[in-house]
C-alpha cells in the first residue's frame, strides 16, 4: 500500500512558487493570508523566538512566518524531499536565512517552541491524537498552535469524488499517473448535478496540477472533521481552542435567527453555522495547552 510519505514525495503539495513568487522578495502574492505577527503577539504572546512549522508543502506559511517574524528561529520539517527542495528554492527567492529545513517525520522533531503551525497534517496521518501529543511535547507551556484540520461538511464534494475514485479504481492497486487520467476522463464528463461541480469555488487545489488532483481525491489518507470533532481532538489531547483563524472566524459566530435551546452548546452552535453554511472547508484556531490561560 502506498504510504503518505510516498504519496507527497511524488506528488509534493502544492507549488504555488510560479505564480506567488512573482514579485519577490516582495511578498503581494504570496498564497497565506494568516499568520500575521500582530494576530499570533496577540492570540499566544508577544515573545516569539522560536518557531516550527510541521508539513509546510509548498511552503507559503514559512516564507509569510520569516517575513513577520525576521529575527526568530524558525524550524520547518517535511517528510516530501521535493517540498524540502522546493521551500530551499523559495527561501532564496525571499533573501531568508532563519529558516533551518529539516527533512523528517514530525514523530522526530526535537526542541521547545513559542509556536507551531501545522496546518493541513494530522488529518494524513494514521493516528492524529499521536500527532498532536507529539507537538505538545514540544510546545512551550505558555506556547501555542495554529492549527488546521479538513472540515467535514464543506468538503463533501472531495469524499463523494474520492469514494467515486476509490470505486472506479477498485481493485487499488493503480498507480497515481493511471488514477490521475482516470479522474481526468470522468471529470471532463461529469453532468452539472455533480457535488464537485456544484462547489467548484470551494474545491480548487485539482485544478493546479497533478498533485492537486492526488491531494484531493486520491488521497491514501485523509480524514476530515466536524467543528465539534475538531474541539474534541484538541481537548482530549489537552489543549483547547483559543480563537478561530480570520477566514472563517465569523460564520462560527453567527446567529440564524432561530431560537435555540439553552441545552445547546456554544460549540454546537458553531456546528449549527458550520451546516448552515456549507462552505466551510477548512477549520483554522489557535490553540494552546489546556493549564495555559
Ligand atoms: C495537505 S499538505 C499541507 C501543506 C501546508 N501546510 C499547507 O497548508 O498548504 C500536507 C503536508 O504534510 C506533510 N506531512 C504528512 N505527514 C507528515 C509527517 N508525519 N511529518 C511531517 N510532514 C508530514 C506532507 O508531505 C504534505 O506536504
Amino acid at each position: 500500500m502506498t504510504t503518505i510519505k510516498e504519496q507527497y514525495t511524488r506528488y509534493p503539495y502544492l507549488s504555488y512558487d510560479v505564480v506567488d513568487d512573482e514579485f519577490a522578495p516582495n511578498a503581494i502574492k504570496l498564497h497565506e493570508p494568516f499568520l500575521t505577527k500582530k494576530e499570533i503577539n496577540h492570540y499566544i504572546k508577544k515573545d516569539i523566538n522560536d518557531i516550527l512549522s510541521v508539513g509546510f508543502g509548498g511552503g507559503a506559511e514559512v516564507i509569510k512566518l520569516a517575513l513577520e517574524f525576521p529575527d526568530a528561529r524558525i524550524t520547518a520539517i517535511e517528510i516530501s524531499k521535493f517540498s524540502c527542495a522546493i521551500l530551499k528554492k523559495r527561501l532564496k527567492k525571499y533573501n531568508i536565512d532563519n529558516v533551518d529545513i529539516q527533512l523528517k517525520s514530525l514523530y522526530k522533531v526535537k526542541g521547545s517552541y513559542d509556536f507551531i503551525t501545522c496546518a493541513g497534517v494530522l488529518h494524513h496521518l494514521q493516528n492524529p491524537d499521536k500527532g498532536l501529543n507529539k507537538l505538545k511535547s514540544v510546545l512551550k507551556d505558555d506556547g501555542g498552535i495554529l492549527l488546521m484540520l479538513y472540515g467535514k461538511v464543506g468538503r463533501t464534494a472531495v469524499y463523494q469524488m474520492q469514494e467515486l475514485m476509490r470505486t472506479v479504481n477498485y481493485p487499488g492497486n493503480k498507480d497515481f499517473p493511471e488514477q490521475i487520467e482516470r479522474f481526468k476522463k470522468i471529470f471532463k464528463k461529469l453532468p452539472r448535478t455533480n457535488w464537485l461541480k456544484r462547489s467548484e469555488m470551494l474545491i480548487a487545489d485539482y485544478k493546479v496540477n497533478d498533485a492537486g488532483i492526488v491531494d484531493e481525491f486520491l488521497n491514501v489518507q485523509d480524514e476530515a472533521y466536524t467543528i465539534t470533532d475538531f474541539h474534541n481532538f484538541v481537548n482530549k489531547v489537552g489543549f483547547k481552542v483559543l480563537e478561530y483563524s480570520e477566514e472563517f472566524r465569523k460564520k462560527y459566530y453567527h446567529d440564524i435567527g432561530i431560537k435555540l435551546d439553552k441545552s445547546i452548546s456554544e460549540v454546537d452552535k458553531q456546528y449549527i453555522n458550520e451546516l448552515f453554511f456549507g462552505d466551510i472547508t477548512k477549520h483554522t484556531a489557535y490553540i494552546i495547552k489546556d493549564g495555559n490561560i
